[in-house]
């Protein structure tokens, strides 16, 4: 079992929590996740690590289905099942020049990791991060601090520019030699923006997140076609090449299992009510 020492609503319906679990926080690096479950019978679900520090893992996540449900729930001193990781490939760290960093809503959960580690290797790092409102809006502080320069936008305008990242990213590789650009969110916000740096020929890394469910490249829950071959994004990533990857296929695949998602969460629900669970 791993101890929860500290959970936090850090904006609307999005949480971070720190678990005591010191072989995943003493080798983790930026880019990495965990697989996560919450208790004996329940589902693994991925989660990136979105810092480390000493023993401790913080997760951010937003509470969309059953189990992102459950772990909001939780509170300090009380314990999950497992914590396996770190998981997947580390980010692609090393001088690159100037790096535009793009997260938005739940994905900018790393994104202050990757700066900072780009940082480090002596990039000069852009941030750019959206979310829907400026309710939604995370971890703006961490990337203001990671980075040289910080851009922040809002869907409804309610906080920094109106618009979406992606508008930013634009006019960034507009004006400015960029030489590498890493895109982290929602898979149709990945897909989007990427757009913005294909012509130009940008190096540009996304996260990709299919459903995944060993996390050890053998059951095939999150294969995921790069460069018209398939690649298994919990071995092979989850990092990849934005401009080969099959965008379409990705959205197509995490909505497979939509009944059952719904009827966990309606169960659940009905779960909370019934014994005042998470309230
Ligand atoms: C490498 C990786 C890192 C991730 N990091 C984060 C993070 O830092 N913060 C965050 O909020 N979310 C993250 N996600 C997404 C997160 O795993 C899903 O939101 C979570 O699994 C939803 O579970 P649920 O039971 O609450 O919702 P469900 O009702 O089961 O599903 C809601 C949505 O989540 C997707 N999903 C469901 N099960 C899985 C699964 N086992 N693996 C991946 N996606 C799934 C579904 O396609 C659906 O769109 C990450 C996904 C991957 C692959
Ligand atoms: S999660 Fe099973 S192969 Fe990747």
């Amino acid at each position: 079992m791993y101890t929860i020492e500290k959970t936090h609503e850090i904006a609307d319906k999005i949480f971070e929590i720190w678990v005591n679990a010191p072989h995943v926080a003493r080798n983790a690096r930026a880019g990495q996740f965990v697989i996560i479950r919450t208790d004996e019978t329940g589902e693994r679900i991925p989660l990136t690590i979105s810092r480390a520090s000493g023993d401790l893992v913080r997760i951010v996540f937003m509470a969309v289905g059953k189990t992102t449900h459950a772990l909001a729930a939780i509170k300090a001193g009380d314990a999950i099942a497992d914590i396996v990781g770190p998981l997947g490939h580390p980010s692609e760290i090393k001088a690159w020049g100037t790096c535009v960093i793009v997260g938005g809503g739940a994905g900018i959960a790393n994104t202050p990791c990757i700066a900072e580690a780009l940082k480090a290797a002596g990039n000069t790092v852009i941030g750019i991060i959206g979310a829907r409102n400026a309710g939604m809006l995370i971890l703006e502080d961490e990337m203001r601090e990671a980075c040289d320069e910080l851009h922040v936008t809002t869907d409804d305008g309610s906080k920094g520019r109106h618009g979406f990242a992606a508008d930013v990213l634009k006019e960034i590789v507009a004006e400015r030699k960029v030489d590498a650009v890493w895109i982290i969110g929602p898979t149709i916000m990945m897909k989007i923006t990427s757009m913005a740096t294909k012509k130009k020929g940008i190096k540009t890394f996304v996260s990709l997140n299919p459903i995944m469910v060993d996390g050890t490249g053998m059951c095939g829950s999150c294969r995921c076609q790069v460069a018209g071959k398939t690649v298994f994004a919990c071995v092979d990533g989850p990092e990849f090449d934005a401009h080969e990857v099959n965008f379409d296929q990705l959205m197509q695949r995490q909505r497979y299992y939509m009944d059952q998602e719904k009827e966990a969460l309606a169960r659940w629900n009905q779960h909370v009510c019934s014994c005042g669970e998470g309230r």
